[in-house]
């Protein structure tokens, strides 16, 4: 009997311990769920309308008529088509462009009004080039004088001169 006694108690020392570790292991689990939601992506999204931009810049192909002015005029190169306009036109289409230029009386000319208009207003960009290029009558020929570019702005300078 008394070894009894003493084999219980430790045989309920030995069932205390068994279950013992077992039920820690249960609550141990759950902090791990805490991450996933900081894989959220909306910084991407920014990135399209960006890209939505670069294919409307794609407007070269107007090189491809000749009669129009393939030009896009800057303030640069309207100044200098001023420049080029006061040394090589004004003399005959006077500083304004009324007709009335130093050398019309000379050589006795008679210019109509850019100002006015109906001057151009049956003449496309393209005509006006090979009208400046070559020289027509009395007019004389830019040539070579002027680049391409230049005589484009000179075409969209006499343009901007009808509207006033
Ligand atoms: C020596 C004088 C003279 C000079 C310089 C001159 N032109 Fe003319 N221009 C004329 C004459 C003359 C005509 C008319 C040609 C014709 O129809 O026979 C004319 C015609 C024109 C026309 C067509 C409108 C019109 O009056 O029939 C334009 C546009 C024109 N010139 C622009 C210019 C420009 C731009 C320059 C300078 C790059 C220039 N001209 C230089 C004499 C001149």
């Amino acid at each position: 009997m008394l070894k009894l006694l003493f084999v219980l108690p430790s045989l309920m020392f030995l069932a205390l311990l068994s279950q013992g570790p077992a039920a820690p292991s249960a609550p141990g689990a759950p902090p791990a769920q805490t991450a996933p939601p900081a894989q959220a992506a909306p910084p991407d999204q920014t990135a399209t309308p960006d890209q939505a931009a670069p294919p409307a810049q794609a407007a070269p192909p107007a090189q491809a008529a000749p009669q129009n002015n393939p030009v896009k005029p800057t303030a640069e190169s309207q100044a200098h088509a001023k420049e080029t306009y006061k040394i090589d036109c004004a003399m005959c289409h006077g500083e304004n462009g009324n007709g009335k230029g130093d050398l019309v009386g000379d050589m006795g000319l008679s210019l109509k009004d850019l100002r006015d208009p109906a001057t151009l207003a049956d003449k496309s960009d393209g005509d006006l080039y090979t009208l400046i290029h070559d020289g027509k009558g009395k007019m004389p020929a830019e040539g070579d004088r002027s680049k391409p570019d230049d005589v484009w702005n000179l075409v969209v300078l006499l343009r901007s001169m009808a509207k006033k």
